[in-house]
């Protein structure tokens, strides 16, 4: 019997050859500026291009800027204007030949925005301008060491809005099979959703109902603009874990039933990123039962992510019905054709692609095969 890992699934007019899902993760190794600012590149087609010799169901290529401003750093990927919609399909053809689905995350970083890259010191990077003052609901710092945002009036909603269906349009155009709209850890869609940074009076802060509207128009942008044959998924932050204060996972209960009346297909269960100062208990597997609630008390196909490592805790997820699909993020950095190793290591039917053939003949056979 098939394990479920290697089950496919259908979404719409895609479907996954598997259940695995290399999760979105930033590079921060794009053009800062100039005429390649945001474009895939070297980098990215290495990067990516290996993980799909692993032939996992889905890559979700990292947080995508909609706009310049909405740059988690400057050397963030983005998909605001038409050089990057061809830099990108660099990336999308190589997973198309290799049977992979292609999914890109649409971010805007809200109150995160002008930061310098995580791995450079502050010395040798490249600092945001000082002049990149990020926009959010309300004026507050994620953190005492970060920017104040200006509170975006309502000419600036619309122009998010617009941004990201603008962007989910170019994501098609660039031939990219799934959209994952980033509304978790932080991000400017998150801050919208977390009383702990929206403070706002008007109608898009205070009530739950306020509090989701950006997601939800946002949301109804992208599908006008891409139609009904193209998933949609939406990564949120489960907990703030600062309940009740912050956004609750029985805040994501009722957000997920109210996507699913939209038509989004899987909402991506991750958690926190909001809170500067909040604690988190991690562990292997920390955030499956946000996505088990969702899936159960909303009725959503969910994708499981966090510390999720081996194959058979993969497997227990999905026969426990606590997801639909799997999501890895790090093990991927580790292993870039962990599907392969899964899949050896359940007895479960795999194959490279033809370069690497004649691999096989030691893997399968663990034997000493003439060269
Ligand atoms: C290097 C790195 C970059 C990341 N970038 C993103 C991102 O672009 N968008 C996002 O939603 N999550 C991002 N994450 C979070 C991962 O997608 C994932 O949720 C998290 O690492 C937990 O999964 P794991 O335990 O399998 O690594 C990033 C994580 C890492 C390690």
């Amino acid at each position: 019997m098939t394990s479920p890992l290697f089950r496919p699934l259908a979404l719409r007019g895609v479907t996954l050859s598997n259940r695995i899902v290399m999760a979105p993760m930033c590079q921060y190794s794009a053009e800062p500026d100039g005429p390649d600012v945001g474009a895939p590149n070297d980098w990215h087609v290495q990067h990516y291009g290996s993980r799909a010799l692993g032939r996992p169901g889905l890559i979700i290529v990292e947080a995508t800027a909609v706009s310049a401003e909405g740059r988690i750093s400057a050397y963030d990927l983005g998909i605001w204007n038409d050089r990057q919609v061809a830099a990108h399909r660099r990336l999308t053809r190589f997973f198309r030949d290799n049977g992979v689905a292609a999914g890109i995350q649409l971010a805007h970083a809200g109150r995160k925005a002008s930061s310098p890259r995580p791995f450079d010191g502050p010395f040798g990077s490249v600092e945001p301008a000082a002049d990149w003052q990020p926009v959010a609901p309300s004026a507050v710092a994620f953190a005492p060491d970060k920017q104040v945002p200006r509170a975006l009036d309502r000419a600036g909603i619309e122009e998010v809005i617009k941004q990201f269906a603008a962007a989910a349009r170019r994501a098609r155009e660039a031939g990219y099979d799934v959209i994952e709209i980033h509304a978790a850890h932080g991000y400017l869609l998150h801050e919208f959703l977390s009383p702990v940074s929206n403070t706002r009076t008007d109608d898009y802060g205070g009530s739950f109902e306020n509090r989701v509207r950006l997601v939800e128009q946002v949301t109804d942008a992208v599908r006008q603009e891409i139609g009904e044959q193209t998933p949609i998924f939406v990564r949120i932050s489960a907990t703030d874990w600062v309940e009740p204060a912050g956004w609750t996972a029985d805040d994501s209960v009722r957000l997920a039933a109210r996507l699913r009346r939209r038509g989004v297909d899987i909402v991506h269960v991750s958690t926190g990123g909001n809170v500067a100062d909040a604690r988190i208990p991690v562990g292997p597997g920390y955030q499956v039962p946000f996505s088990r609630r969702i899936r159960q008390e909303a009725g959503m196909l969910t994708a499981a992510v966090g510390l999720i490592r081996d194959p058979e805790q993969a497997e227990e997820i999905l026969d426990a019905g606590d997801a639909d699909l799997i999501a890895l993020a790090r093990e991927f950095l580790l292993d870039p054709v962990w599907p392969v190793t899964a899949a050896r290591h359940l007895g479960e039917e795999w194959s490279l692609a033809p370069q690497y053939e004649r691999a096989e003949v030691l893997a399968r056979r663990d034997a000493r095969a003439p060269v």
